[in-house]
């Protein structure tokens, strides 16, 4: 509990609808995304997209805590602001919780499929996407990693059961969440199986059927 506590503790973690709350001590949606990844135990672990690393830094708290020299790879292009621009910074940020097995990326999903780290990844056991919130490019984030996952993968998505106008790019760049819709037609395939939690602003958790 001490960790959650630190954790709850810096105002960051209460923000972006995880259903978090400070004064039960209660990381909201976090438990569900710590849990699975206790229980399924990725290798490897890919978060697309955060605002300050709530969720990143849950998965890789459970992958260490796991104690599999499980690594996450997190790719954020540190569009919303400057949080994520700066390695050492970044690095610091994540050591403060004694977390040094996330990988960051300071670049767009599109950007990081045409790398080299890209090509290295021999399988996803965990992919969390919380990018970009239009329906198009959560499809492309699904489908950039779709091959790759293992049979008993699970995905999630963030921020994806309702439309929400967000202006956190700027009052320029406001845009509409649609996620939700792309939801509709993943929620159709039979190669996975389907829950989604309400909760905050809401999460879609897929779990690879094997076959
Ligand atoms: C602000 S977060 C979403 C908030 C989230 N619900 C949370 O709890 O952290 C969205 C992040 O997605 C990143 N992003 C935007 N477009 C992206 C893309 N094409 N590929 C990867 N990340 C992207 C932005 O840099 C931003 O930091």
């Amino acid at each position: 509990m001490n960790w959650v506590n630190q954790f709850l503790s810096h105002p960051e973690f209460l923000e972006m609808g995880h259903a978090q709350s400070k004064s039960d001590n209660n990381l909201g949606l976090g438990w569900i995304y710590y849990a699975l990844a206790r229980v399924n135990k990725p290798k490897n672990a890919i978060c697309i997209g955060s605002w300050r690393g709530f969720v990143p830094m849950l998965i890789a708290k459970a992958i260490k805590d796991n104690q599999n020299d499980g690594q996450l790879i997190f790719i954020d292009p540190s569009l919303a602001d400057d949080f994520w621009r700066t390695p050492s910074k970044v690095n610091a940020w994540f050591e403060k919780f004694e977390l040094s097995n996330i990988h960051h990326h300071l670049k767009t999903t599109q950007q990081f499929i045409e790398s080299q780290d890209y090509q290295q990844i021999a399988s996803v056991d965990f992919l969390f996407i919380d990018g970009y919130h239009t329906a198009e490019q959560a499809k492309l984030d699904f489908e950039a990693f779709e091959k790759l996952l293992s049979d008993d993968a699970f995905v999630l998505f963030h921020d994806s059961i309702r439309p929400y106008e967000s202006g956190i790019y700027g009052e320029d760049s406001k845009y509409t969440h649609t996620v939700y819709q792309y939801m509709a037609e993943f929620k159709k395939r039979n190669d996975f199986q389907f829950i989604e939690f309400e909760q905050g602003s809401g999460v879609s958790v897929f779990k690879k059927c094997k076959n």
